[in-house]
């Protein structure tokens, strides 16, 4: 078993000194099923990856946005699709007590031009750019790297239409990866699904040709068919796909603009020297896309579990009630990202790490450590003691298992004569220091510039 997984599976069983008692029983209550929990070490990842999301949009000019957890139902039915998955199977929908459909957001693009439309930001200066860093819902079969509940950092860029504005934001996404130790694994794939006029074209084009073939497509590509085909092309129905193979290509139909718009792109994207595969099958699972679409994807994996994903969506401010507004975003699933690291092996460097942990030994050097360590972590030290452990023995231990590098010892002859003990725990020598000195002597050793201090004037 690697340390991640004893980590996650023992986090809070503290073997050894409590015993093993929790070992091959079953607590009673587990995790609904396809959701998880973010352990302590899980967190250091998600912490990690939000600082170099917030960095990079920063850089970009873009804000945090934070919608509710819940809309309108009527929000994704008329942006997402009547016809894809997610609307079809895959919403968390419920009543409200007053009979109104609301439900747990499965995506953040539409919720944010709700969101853009309601605050009327077409008033401020174009383009709208917007983050978010959120949890969304589906009920989706859990999986490797599937879940129903999941966290998606997402990017909005919204009141502008240009080629460069396409590159611009798949650049931001590539260098978030770059920046995450993962873009050497991934590969992007890009694809242009033309106009809202030439889209319904090929939807005929489609028809024509699934038509007479029905016997060979599942249930699902037959109401399909009817509703969408363009989705027909995403199935992942055996018989479907091969037939996808000789399906008209949808470059055979898109108009000249719509060419020239995406040569632009990969040109613009050659210039960034950002590494591209053209993938004329690529549709994306939400309807509300045009021009440009792109998925990065691990190589090793295919493309069935992509990382992110994104693309433009000039339609979509429409449909919630807006003027036409053109738009481009991209989003990235945490938990896929999060996996992609660790089999890159790719470390958080943890802030989390303690300094100090305070030992101490009877009444007296119980009341003498409370205030020092209240004096330490006001001095910037991360400090903590097991005040509730009785034996020095057991409370070491637990120093131990905190890998901190220094430990403050007080017991009674220590209380007796005003003294305490240093031990270096890397090395195991001890030192005996007046019980005033050890703040100094503890921030001389972890050294001035790796005090953790809160900074209440550093700009948020
Ligand atoms: P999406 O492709 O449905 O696009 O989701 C984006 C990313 O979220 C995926 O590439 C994947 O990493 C992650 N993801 C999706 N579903 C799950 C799941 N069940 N479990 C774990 N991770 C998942 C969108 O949602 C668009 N709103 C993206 C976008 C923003 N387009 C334009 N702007």
């Amino acid at each position: 078993m690697s340390a991640d997984e004893k980590t996650n599976k023992n986090l809070y069983v503290e073997d050894g000194d409590e015993g093993d008692e929790n070992e091959g029983r079953v607590p009673p209550f587990q995790t609904p099923k396809g959701v998880h929990d973010i352990l302590p070490h899980d967190h250091e990842y998600y912490t990690y990856i939000k600082k170099i999301v917030r960095h990079r949009c920063r850089q970009a000019g873009f804000k945090r946005i934070s919608t509710p957890i819940f809309e309108y139902t009527e929000v994704f039915k008329r942006t997402v699709g009547e016809a894809t998955d997610i609307v079809t199977k895959e919403m968390y929908t419920f009543e409200d007590r007053k009979g109104r459909s609301l439900t747990l957001k499965p995506e953040g693009t539409a919720p944010v031009c709700r969101a853009y439309v309601q605050h009327g930001m077409h008033n401020l200066p174009q383009p709208v750019e917007l983050y978010y860093i959120e949890p969304f819902f589906r009920y989706e079969r859990p999986q490797a790297g599937r879940y129903r509940q999941f966290w998606q950092f997402g990017f909005e860029l919204i009141g502008e239409t240009d080629s460069a504005l396409d590159a611009q934001v798949i650049l931001l996404a590539y260098r978030i990866y770059q920046d995450l130790g993962i873009a050497d694994g991934l590969k992007l794939q890009i694809n242009n699904i033309g106009d809202l006029e030439s889209r319904k074209v090929y939807a005929e084009a489609l028809r024509d040709y699934y038509y007479g073939k029905e016997r060979y497509l599942s249930d699902e590509d037959k109401a399909r068919l009817q509703k969408n085909p363009l989705r027909i092309l995403d199935s992942k129905h055996e018989d479907t796909m091969i037939l996808n193979q000789s399906a008209p290509k949808f470059k055979d139909f898109i108009s000249k603009e719509s060419k020239e718009y995406h040569e632009e792109v990969l040109m613009f994207l050659r210039d960034l020297k950002i590494p591209y595969v053209e993938n004329d099958n690529l549709v994306r699972g939400l309807d509300y896309y045009n021009q440009t679409v792109f998925e990065f994807y691990d190589e090793k994996k295919g493309g069935q579990n992509s990382v992110g994903g994104g693309g433009r969506f000039d339609g979509l401010i429409e449909l919630l009630g807006g003027q036409p507004t053109p738009a481009i975003g991209f989003g990235m699933g945490l938990e896929r990202v999060i996996a992609q690291m660790k089999r890159n092996k790719v470390r958080v460097p943890s802030k989390d790490d303690l300094h100090v942990f305070i030992a101490q030994l009877g009444k007296e050097a119980k009341r003498l450590s409370i205030p020092l360590i209240d004096k330490l972590r006001e001095k910037g030290i991360k400090a903590m003691g097991a005040l509730g452990k009785p034996a020095i023995k057991n409370q070491l231990k637990i120093a131990d298992r905190f890998k901190v590098p220094y430990c403050v010892l007080i017991g009674e002859t220590e209380v007796r004569e005003g003294k305490a003990i240093i031990r270096d725990m890397s090395v195991g020598t001890q030192t005996t220091v007046a019980f005033d000195k050890v703040v100094p002597e503890i921030i001389k050793r972890i050294g001035e510039k790796n005090l953790d201090f809160y900074n209440p004037s550093e700009p948020v």
